[in-house]
C-alpha cells in the first residue's frame, strides 16, 4: 500500500477540544442543566462581552441566528435593503432575507478581500436619496435599513470608512464578526466597531460550541430586546404571556459550557493559526504562481482559513486542478465562495460588481487550517502542493 493510501485525510477545519470539554459537559449532564438557562450560558455571555470590551452579549443558537435578531433590534423592516458583502459564506445574506429585507451586494476590495467601502460610497451617495431624515434607494424606492460588513477569514473589514458613511447616512452598522472572533482592526476589536456585531461558534470556527453565535453590543435596550426575541418574547417568566411573534434562538447549557472551554484556550488557538499562515506564507514566497491571503497594516488577522489564490499561468495549474491534486492525496482543501450576487439563492439581488470577487472565487482556494494541524501535516500539505506545481 502506498503511504498516501495508509496516512489519515487532512481536514480543511477541525474544531481541537483540548481543554475542560469534557468535565464541563459532564457538569451540565451530572446535573441536569442541560438546556436553554444554566451556569455556563452566562459565564459565556459575560466572557465573550469581557473580551470584545462591549458592556452586553446576548447567546444565541448560531450566527445566522445572531445575525437575524441583530438586523431587527437594529431597526431593519420588511421592505428595506441592507448593504453587505458579496464575498462571504451566505449566511448574512440568508439573515437579511430572514428578517424581510433585501440585500445590495458590495464587492471586495482586491486588497484586503473585504467589503470595498469607496463601492459603498458610490452607492450610497449616487444611487439613493435623503427623504424625512430617512435614506432610499432612488431607483427601488425601498428604504435602506443598515450597513452589514462581513469580516471574513479572520480578517478585519477597513471599518473607519464605514463608519463614516455610517454616520454621514445615519445607518446603523451590524456587523458580522463570525468568521473573525479574536480579530482586531487599529487596536479595536472586532464585534467592537459597529452599533451591534454576531458571532458564530460553528464547529468550524475558531472556537467552538458545535453550534452557537453571540450577540454584542454597547446598547442595553438592543440586548434586551435581542433576549427577548430569542426566548419567544415571554414577557412574564411563570404565565405563557408572549407579547409577540418571536423565535427559539437561545443557546443551551451544553452548548455554552463546550464555549466556556473552548474560550479559555483562545489565546493558544490563534497562535496556531497565525503559526500555520506563517507557514503558508512561506511556501507561497517559494512556489511561483501562489500568493497568501493579505493581512493590512492596520490589522491583526486571526487567520481563520488560510487562503491562497492560485495564477494557473505562473503556477502550471489552475485553482480546481490543484484542488484535485490535493483531493487524490486526502488533503481537503476548498474554493472561495461563489460571490452571493451569483447564487440562485439570492438571484435578482442588487450588486455593485467590479470582478473582485469573482476572481477570487475562480482562483482562491482554503487550504487546511485546523489549529491542531501538526507541522508534519502542514509538510504534506506544502509537499503536495509543491508537487502539483507545474
Ligand atoms: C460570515 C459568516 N456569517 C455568518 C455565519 C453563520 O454562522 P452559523 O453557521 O453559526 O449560523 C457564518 C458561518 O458559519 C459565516 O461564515
Amino acid at each position: 500500500m502506498s503511504s498516501e493510501k495508509k496516512s489519515q485525510p487532512i481536514l480543511l477545519c477541525e474544531p481541537f477540544l483540548e481543554g475542560n470539554e469534557w468535565l464541563y459537559l459532564k457538569e451540565c449532564l451530572d446535573t441536569k442543566w442541560v438546556s436553554s438557562a444554566g451556569k455556563f450560558v452566562s459565564r459565556f455571555e459575560s466572557k465573550i462581552a469581557e473580551y470584545v470590551g462591549v458592556e452586553h452579549a446576548v447567546a444565541a443558537v448560531n450566527g445566522t441566528a445572531a445575525l437575524h435578531m441583530a438586523l431587527l433590534v437594529a431597526g431593519v423592516e420588511p421592505g428595506d435593503e441592507v448593504v453587505t458583502s458579496t464575498l462571504t459564506f451566505i449566511a448574512p445574506a440568508n439573515a437579511i432575507r430572514h428578517a424581510g429585507a433585501t440585500p445590495v451586494f458590495i464587492d471586495a476590495d482586491p486588497l484586503t478581500w473585504q467589503m470595498d467601502a469607496n463601492l459603498a460610497a458610490g452607492f450610497l451617495s449616487e444611487r439613493c436619496e435623503k427623504r424625512g431624515g430617512r435614506l432610499y434607494n432612488r431607483n427601488t424606492g425601498r428604504r435602506i435599513g443598515a450597513l452589514l460588513p462581513v469580516h471574513i477569514l479572520g480578517h478585519p473589514v477597513d471599518m473607519d470608512p464605514l463608519l463614516e458613511l455610517a454616520r454621514d447616512f445615519e445607518l446603523p452598522v451590524v456587523e458580522d464578526a463570525c468568521e473573525s472572533f479574536g480579530a482586531s482592526y487599529k487596536g479595536r476589536n472586532v464585534g467592537a466597531m459597529g452599533d451591534i456585531a454576531c458571532f458564530s461558534f460553528n464547529g468550524n470556527k475558531l472556537i467552538t460550541c458545535g453550534g452557537g453565535g453571540m450577540i454584542v453590543t454597547g446598547d442595553g435596550d438592543w440586548a434586551a430586546r435581542a433576549r427577548h426575541l430569542s426566548t419567544q418574547a415571554r414577557s412574564e417568566p411563570i404565565e405563557y404571556i408572549h407579547d409577540q411573534v418571536a423565535y427559539n434562538y437561545r443557546l443551551t447549557n451544553i452548548q455554552a459550557a463546550l464555549g466556556c472551554a473552548q474560550f479559555e484556550q483562545l489565546d493558544h488557538l490563534i497562535v496556531a493559526k497565525r503559526r500555520i499562515a506563517e507557514a503558508y506564507r512561506r511556501m507561497c514566497r517559494q512556489l511561483p504562481g501562489l500568493t497568501y491571503m493579505p493581512e493590512a497594516p492596520w490589522a491583526e488577522c486571526v487567520f481563520w482559513l488560510s487562503t491562497v489564490v492560485v495564477d494557473p499561468g505562473a503556477f502550471g495549474m489552475d485553482s480546481r486542478g490543484l484542488l484535485a491534486c490535493l483531493a487524490e492525496k486526502k488533503i481537503e482543501a476548498r474554493p472561495m465562495w461563489q460571490p452571493i450576487h451569483r447564487s440562485a439563492a439570492h438571484r435578482g439581488a442588487l450588486f455593485v460588481d467590479t470582478g473582485a470577487a469573482d476572481h477570487l472565487h475562480s482562483h482562491g482556494l482554503f487550504l487546511p487550517s485546523s489549529c491542531g494541524l501538526t507541522p508534519k501535516d502542514q509538510e504534506r500539505v506544502t509537499a503536495a502542493i509543491s508537487a502539483a506545481a507545474g
